[in-house]
Order: structure tokens, then C-alpha cells, then sequence
């Protein structure tokens, strides 16, 4: 971590064309995280990139470095493309611990860190909704960032790309300001402490909405109920609402426009 307000961001982009849509995402949001910080891309193709390569150990050193890594790829075939999909399969080895299961644990020079996830696809906005072309490719970022102990912040993805040559207007300003938000980001200590109160706020909703629900319909029905009737309802009302809560949060989570 740097001293002071810097923070180091480094924009990392697995795509094939240097004016893409992919390179141009990456670079509103590199061009928007404050002039204080500092800032450098790799285009991986520009890189010999497989296990035990030079130039594998100088982009580790780099990630080491960085506070903030925004990584933009295009969606191929419904999933990540090739190109950040091997720089990711290749980091494996070099950024976790394995314990004698062979489990991964992550490193404590990453732990903490933020993360950006970029992407975009052929798909329109309203199929990319219903069927989540892009999910796969997030969902594979995510998994690797995770593993390796850095925190989201932030998402975007550009859907109906197969006229675009330039980003709409509306995207511009959304990516700017996932860039300022990547510039702000300072390395978090311990994310445990939040996770707790988030999860007190959510119950707590939860709980008002079910006897809020539970009020209203005893009401409508002009009905009382004894307390393991109301207990019954309770726990049926909740159970509901925390499943549609927890499908949002881990199925449904990814932006998909
Ligand atoms: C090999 C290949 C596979 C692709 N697969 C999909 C796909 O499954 N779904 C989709 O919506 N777009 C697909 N596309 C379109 C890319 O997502 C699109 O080219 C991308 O948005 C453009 O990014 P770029 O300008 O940075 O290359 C594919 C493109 C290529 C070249």
C-alpha cells in the first residue's frame, strides 16, 4: 500500500483489438481514477504469458504493487476469452498458498485489495437480462479475485456491441464513474465487522417486511391467530424472503446492461 492518498491502479486488458470495445472500457475508466494516483495498463498480448515465463514474474510484481486491478475482457463463446482466461490460469500457482489438500488459501500481499471487472458482448441488453451471456465471464473473474483475497468494487458490462465502433454517451459516464471510485479505493483491513451489520440490516428488514405481510393479511381477513399459527406464518413469510433475497445476491448479482 502506498503512503499517503495515491493509490495504484492497474488496468489489465485480455482482448485482441487495441480500439475495441474492451480496450476502450478500460481505458474511460483508467482516464477518470484522479490525477493524484497512478496508473498503467498491460495489454496481454503484448506479453509472453504461460508457467514460468520472465514476463509472467515482472506482471506479478506489478499486481503486487497495485492497490486497485481493473480487468477488462471480452465474452467469447458465452464464457471469459482465451487471452484473460490463461493470464488468469497461469497467475494460479504464483499468487496462492496450498496446504497439504491442496487447497488454495490466498497470500497476504493480496489480500485486500479491490477489484474492477469489465466486459461486454454481441448480446442486446434485454437477452443479455433474461439469459446472462455475460455472467460466465464475471463469474470466472470473480472466482479467481476471490480466491486470491481481493474485494469487488465495482462492475460494468456493454451489451449490443456488434455495430458499436465507440462506447455510447451513457456508458462513458458509467465507467467514469467506476473510475473515481476505483481512485478512492484505499486497501481494506478486514471486511468482517461490515459483512456482520449488513447481515443485522438485512435480517432486520426482513423480519419488518414478514410482520408488516403478516399484519396486513390478518387484517384484510379480519382474522387473529395463536402463537404457533403466527409463529408458522413467520417463519414461512421469512423463509421466502431470504430465499429471494439470497438468489438476487448469488445468482442474479452481475450487471447485465
Ligand atoms: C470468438 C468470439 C466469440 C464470441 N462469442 C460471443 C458470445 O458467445 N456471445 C456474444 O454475445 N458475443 C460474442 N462475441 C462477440 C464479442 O463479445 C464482441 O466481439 C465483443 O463485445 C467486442 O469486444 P472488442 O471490440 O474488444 O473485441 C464473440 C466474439 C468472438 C470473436
Amino acid at each position: 500500500m502506498k503512503e499517503g492518498l495515491l493509490v495504484k491502479i492497474i488496468g489489465i486488458a485480455g482482448c485482441y483489438k487495441r480500439d475495441g470495445i474492451t480496450k476502450q472500457m478500460l481505458d474511460q475508466v483508467l482516464a477518470n481514477v484522479g490525477p493524484e494516483n497512478e496508473v498503467e495498463q498491460i495489454f496481454l498480448l503484448d506479453h509472453k504469458i504461460y508457467p514460468g515465463s520472465p514476463e509472467l514474474d515482472n506482471l506479478v510484481e506489478k499486481l503486487k504493487q497495485a492497490d486497485v486491478w481493473v480487468l477488462a475482457a471480452p465474452t467469447y463463446w458465452g464464457a471469459l476469452s482465451g487471452v484473460m482466461k490463461n493470464f488468469l490460469d497461469c497467475l494460479r500457482q504464483l499468487t496462492l498458498r496450498f496446504d497439504k489438500n491442496g487447497d488454495p488459501h490466498p497470500l497476504e500481499t493480496f489480500l485486500h485489495k479491490h477489484y474492477v471487472l469489465l466486459t461486454n458482448c454481441y448480446t442486446k441488453t434485454w437477452e443479455n437480462m433474461f439469459t446472462g451471456t455475460t455472467d460466465t465471464a464475471l463469474r470466472t473473474m470473480d472466482k479467481v479475485m476471490t480466491t486470491l483475497g481481493l474485494i469487488k468494487a465495482g462492475e460494468a458490462v456493454q451489451t449490443n456491441t456488434y455495430f458499436l465502433t465507440t462506447l455510447p454517451a451513457k456508458k462513458q459516464v458509467e465507467l467514469s464513474h467506476l473510475g473515481q471510485k476505483a481512485g478512492s479505493l484505499q486497501r481494506k483491513d478486514d471486511q468482517t465487522v461490515k459483512r456482520y451489520i449488513e447481515l443485522f440490516f438485512i435480517v432486520a428488514a426482513m423480519a419488518f417486511i414478514t410482520m408488516l405481510i403478516q399484519t396486513g393479511v390478518l387484517h384484510l381477513l379480519g382474522q387473529t391467530l395463536g402463537f404457533w399459527n403466527n409463529y408458522i406464518s413467520f417463519v414461512v413469510i421469512f423463509f421466502i424472503l431470504l430465499s429471494i433475497t439470497l438468489h438476487f445476491f448469488t445468482v442474479v448479482k452481475h450487471k447485465r446492461k
